[in-house]
């Protein structure tokens, strides 16, 4: 059996998705079978294939891909949709069970997301129980939203087996002064550290997935 990871993030834009494919093409580069996943899409333009987040980690699009740029509940919804949450986490399960490599599923916004009236991506990634990567950024305001993420997690019994603290773009404030606020508030969780562009970086954490 292969190892599945769940990639999450405190907000959107934060490189979910450059990690996802990034820690991809480093995985194949060792030579060990990689595949990404993007279960649930919204802002999906179905004539720009190309310039979706699923294109860009190598998955086909799901059932449950919306156009809307919002929320997946809301953007489900303006198609006259819901998700069915049951069969989401069947259907990841399924992967999960058949995939032999190494599986990446990247998630949709942040831990807090809707998906449906009563789930949001925490219930997503506790009920599928395999391990978490959390993104966090180095913009200013982004230690309240760490902390946050991690205390919403918790929450549901849900403690990220990393968080990937990912260089802000322009970022008024350093990495360092970042990862000097945040250890003594994470507990026992790994911090891994990207910069921009970190090739090498993506290299080591693939090579430790
Ligand atoms: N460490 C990084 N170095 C360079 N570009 C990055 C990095 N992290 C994120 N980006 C870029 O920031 C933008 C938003 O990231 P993205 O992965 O799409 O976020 P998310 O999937 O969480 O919404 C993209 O253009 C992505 O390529
Ligand atoms: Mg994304």
């Amino acid at each position: 059996m292969g190892k599945t990871y769940f990639i999450t993030a405190t907000g959107t834009d934060l490189g979910k998705t450059w990690l996802t494919a990034g820690l991809l093409a480093a995985c194949r580069a060792q030579g060990r079978p990689a595949r990404g996943l993007k279960p649930v899409m919204s802002g999906y333009d179905p004539e720009r294939p190309e310039e979706s987040d699923c294109a860009k980690v190598g998955a086909r699009p799901t059932a449950w891909c919306y156009r809307a740029p919002m929320s997946p509940d809301r953007a489900a919804a303006k198609e006259g949709k819901s998700i069915d949450f049951a069969a989401l986490i069947r259907w990841c399960r399924e992967e999960i069970a058949a995939n032999e490599g190494l599986l990446l599923i990247e998630g949709v916004g942040g831990v807090m997301v809707p998906l449906t009236e009563r789930h949001t991506v925490r219930d997503w990634i506790a009920a599928l129980d395999i391990p978490v990567l959390l993104v966090c950024g180095t913009y200013l305001g982004a230690l309240s939203h760490t902390l946050t993420a991690l205390a919403a997690l918790r929450e549901v019994g849900v403690v990220p087996g990393r968080l990937i603290v990912n260089e802000s773009m322009a970022s008024s404030v350093s990495l360092e002064d970042t990862l000097a606020s945040l250890k003594p508030h994470v507990g026992a969780v790994p911090i891994v550290t990207l910069r921009r562009d970190d090739r090498a970086g993506l290299a080591q954490l693939a090579s430790s997935l």
